[in-house]
């Protein structure tokens, strides 16, 4: 997380360097900075809290600073140090002529700074990123050259990284580096953008080119030069990015969140589109280039994601065990990546992220990668690292989610694994002409329940406003809903900072149930379906125990008013597609909860949707 933007050219550099960090905001709230380059001397500009801040700050400046054409700045989700101003990006040297922004982290900072201290210099902040100020700053002594400098520090530092730099004393220059970080290069009519993210540079330029890990590039106005790690020079490839200015608008609702909740029907509509076209009709997954025979002769396939894709990633094994009959093993990235996993070239490897960027699942596939396994990525952005990485690719095409919380993304998620299950059961010839087409069938009606439920919300107000004093929540489900039950509570912990802890409902009794009386909502997910006569018993121990009850279900049985003090309704639905319907009014208790208790909704607290670290 962190993002990093910088400009060189002809325009004033305060606004796009202002404007590229709004668009980066997704990656970061907690601090703020830009350094401008204002006739040769470099400003610092840094603020505590939101972007807001920084630009109040820097519009007391403005004057001075407006006429400045280089600058680079940086938007912080803090690793390494308290979110405080000092903290802030960008970093500078003793003598204050180097500023650097970084996303990532320096792992051999603790090392470089001792080392650093020891030959005199005085570290202001408590950052991994410093270190690299001082380190370029003593190589720029050595060289006078702020690329080599910049180079010669890269072969000292270990971890992830992308990162601009500038100097003083080589007034129209930015050097821009990465190394387990996404950067991409803007180009212009006389002038270079750097960012994290396209967002950053779209409003100015669609041509552009992404770095590789352990490239240096260095921008001038007028020109861009690639070297490699070892100064060989370097060609990367200008691509026209595929992506349109995105005028980002909450549309009349209160926040993106709420815009994207109600956005969902639309997200159905857009993953089935071109690939599910009628009942009788095989899926088309064309982006999954797995020949069938491997398909078919498939035994294992894991599953690695974090958050809310993990929560997908479990439905998906569900799903594909059910469909295709393949064991699946689904793994938090950062725990897969630690330990001695059993993968190979028969084994299937998908990785879930709505980012592509998410470090822990990047490792994790890469690991997967070098051991033989063909990978799979499900992912929001076709122009992400892990996409570039992939053999196959699913895009899922929730559009661009701005809210930190996933809601959207995860519906996508949720049924692209539909499709993928289903379009590998037809390959393997396992399920029955008619089970298919009634799967692809309820499908199609999806979106039609999906807006019922959108538009009757009133329920759901409701719980939420009588719940929302709650300092703790227990979710329940079992069998395909456990990862919704999942889900829902994490979207509560999320945006209201309350307490949710999602159980397989079986589970209750063997310990959670300790914890139940009066003072402990129980929600449970009560899908008709195979299960549903036991989750029923499950809320009954915990109705016995004194817990408030809540269900959201699909059944229309008036008896479940003598369990349950708030029922909220989904139109019924096929088992199997349960969860679709069923996270909906989840991800609305949340809102609404969040809502009443004035929380910052779009932006939590401690949050980041992209986790560049490990
Ligand atoms: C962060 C976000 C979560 C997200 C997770 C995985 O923690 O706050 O909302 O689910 O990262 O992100 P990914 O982009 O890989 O799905």
């Amino acid at each position: 997380m962190c993002g990093i933007v910088g400009y060189i050219g002809k325009s004033s550099a305060v606004d796009v360097l202002l404007d590229g960090l709004t668009s980066l905001e997704y990656r970061g709230y907690d601090s703020a900075g830009i350094a401008i380059n204002v006739d040769g001397h470099v400003d610092l500009y840094k603020a505590k809290g939101k972007l807001q801040n920084l630009k109040l700050i820097v519009d007391k400046s403005r004057e001075h600073i407006e006429r400045s054409t280089i600058g680079i700045g940086h938007i912080r989700w803090a690793t390494h140090g308290a979110p405080t101003t000092v903290n802030a990006h960008p970093h500078s040297c003793n003598c204050g002529r180097v500023a650097v922004v970084h996303n990532g982290i320096i792992e051999t900072y603790k090392e470089l700074r001792e080392k650093l201290e020891s030959e005199g210099c005085n570290f202001r902040s408590q950052t991994d990123t410093e270190t690299v100020a001082h380190l370029v700053a003593s190589k720029f002594a050595q060289t006078q050259d702020l690329t080599e400098a910049v180079r010669l520090a890269t072969l000292e530092i270990e971890g992830a990284y992308a990162l601009c730099v500038i100097h003083q004393d080589v007034k129209n220059t930015i050097v821009a580096t990465r190394r387990n970080a996404p950067l991409i290069i803007g180009i212009g009519q006389g002038e270079h953008y750097v960012a994290s993210d396209v967002p950053a540079i779209i409003q100015y330029t669609k041509k552009a080119l992404y770095l590789d890990d352990n490239q240096i590039a260095t921008l001038t106005p007028d020109t861009l030069d690639i070297i490699d790690i070892n100064n060989n020079p370097v060609v990367q490839k200008v691509e026209v990015l595929p992506w349109e200015p995105v005028a980002l608008s909450k549309m009349g609702y209160k926040h993106y969140m709420l815009k994207e909740i109600h956005e969902q029907p639309d997200v159905v509509r857009n993953v089935l589109s071109g690939k599910l076209k009628a009942i009788d009709e095989q899926i088309n997954l064309s982006e999954v280039t797995l020949d069938r025979e491997k398909i078919r002769g498939l035994n294992r396939i894991q599953i690695v994601a974090c958050g809310t894709s993990l929560h997908a990633a479990m439905v998906g094994k569900y799903l594909i065990e059910q469909f295709c009959e393949i064991a699946v093993d689904v793994e938090a990235s950062s725990e897969y990546i630690y330990r001695k996993t059993i993968t190979d070239e028969n084994t299937l490897v998908i990785g879930v992220s709505q980012s592509g960027e998410t470090a822990d699942t990047i490792t994790a596939v890469r690991l997967a990668k070098k051991k033989g396994s063909h990978i799979l990525i499900v992912t929001n952005r076709p122009d992400s690292t892990m996409a570039r990485e992939a053999d196959s690719l699913v895009p899922v095409n929730a559009g661009i989610e701005v809210s930190v919380a996933a809601t959207k993304s995860f519906m996508a998620q949720l049924l692209s694994f539909y499709l993928l299950a289903i379009y590998m059961a037809e390959i393997k010839g396992l399920m029955k002409k008619e089970e298919l087409e009634k799967i692809k069938h309820e499908l199609i009606v999806l979106p039609q329940k999906l807006e019922e439920i959108l538009t009757n919300t009133e329920d759901i107000k409701a719980c939420a406003r009588k719940f929302s004093s709650f300092k703790d929540f227990v979710f329940i489900a079992r069998g395909i809903n456990f990862p919704t039950a999942l889900e829902g509570a994490l979207k509560l912990k999320e945006i209201s900072y309350i307490n949710a802890t999602g159980y397989s409902a079986g589970e209750l009794k063997h310990g959670p149930i300790a914890m139940l009386d009066e003072t402990m909502p129980v929600l449970a997910i009560l899908m008709s379906g195979t299960v549903y006569e036991k989750i029923l018993s499950n809320a009954e121990e915990a109705k016995a125990r004194n817990a408030r009850m809540i269900a959201i279900t699909d059944s229309t049985d008036e008896k479940l008013g003598n369990i349950f003090e708030c029922i909220i309704r989904v139109p019924h639905i096929d088992e199997l597609l349960s969860p679709i319907a069923a996270i909906i009014p989840l991800q609305l208790l949340a809102y609404y909860i969040a809502e009443f208790l004035g929380k910052d909704v779009d932006q939590p607290r401690n949050l980041a949707k992209s986790v560049t670290v490990e």
